[in-house]
């Protein structure tokens, strides 16, 4: 089956929304800290790839994916600071590949989409944080990220405790600072 790495439009966020709902799901049931605790059911997940679909219309979030077929195997987004002092930087978040389709390499190609989505809108700082031990920990130190700080306590986990966030930044060297 063939698989590429695509931009999403608002309209193919519609198009693939049963596997952006399951996508998000499986990410959640997981364990993933990006957010929801479990279960999350499919209405709620729905609403918010609708609310992802409104952001990348109005310019102010990417979504990334990997398809394979009709199906989508991993996704990450790119969220632009839209602030005027900073234009410049976005958070990479959002980060997530099935749980079927794990280490084969998907979210490092997810993320090198991302940084060359980043530098054509002229953004040289990416930053992005996740949960101390948790593969994507793994994941950005494996990148070269550099990792710039730890928050007790930041997140709950799905088994009730606070567990410590990492924060890791990224230059993104081959971007010209822009003026403004
Ligand atoms: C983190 C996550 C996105 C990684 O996706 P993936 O496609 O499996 O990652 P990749 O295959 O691209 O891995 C790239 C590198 O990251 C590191 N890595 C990724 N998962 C790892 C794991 N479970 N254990 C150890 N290292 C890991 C390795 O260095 C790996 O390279 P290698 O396979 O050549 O050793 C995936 O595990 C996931 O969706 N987790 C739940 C969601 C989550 O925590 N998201 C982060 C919130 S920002």
């Amino acid at each position: 089956m063939p698989r590429d790495i695509v931009t999403l439009a608002p309209s193919q966020v519609k198009e693939f929304l049963p596997s952006l709902v399951e996508l998000l799901i499986d990410a959640v049931d997981s364990g993933a800290s990006i957010g929801w605790l479990p279960p999350l059911g499919v209405a709620e997940a729905t609403a918010y790839w609708h609310t992802v679909a409104a952001a990348i219309a109005a310019g102010e979030r990417e979504l990334i994916v990997e398809r394979e077929g009709g199906e989508i195997l991993g996704a990450v987004q790119l969220f632009p600071e839209m602030r005027a002092n900073g234009r410049h930087r976005a958070e990479a978040g959002k980060l997530f590949v099935h749980r079927r389709a794990r280490r084969r390499g998907i979210a490092r190609a997810l993320l090198a989409a991302l940084e060359r989505a980043a530098e054509a809108r002229g953004i040289t700082l990416l930053l992005m944080d996740t949960r101390l031990g948790g593969e994507a920990e793994k994941l950005c130190d494996s990148l070269g990220y550099t990792r710039w700080g730890e928050v007790p306590e930041y997140a709950r986990s799905a088994n009730g405790d606070l567990h410590t966030t990492v924060f890791f930044y990224r230059r993104l060297v081959n971007t010209k600072v822009p003026k403004k």
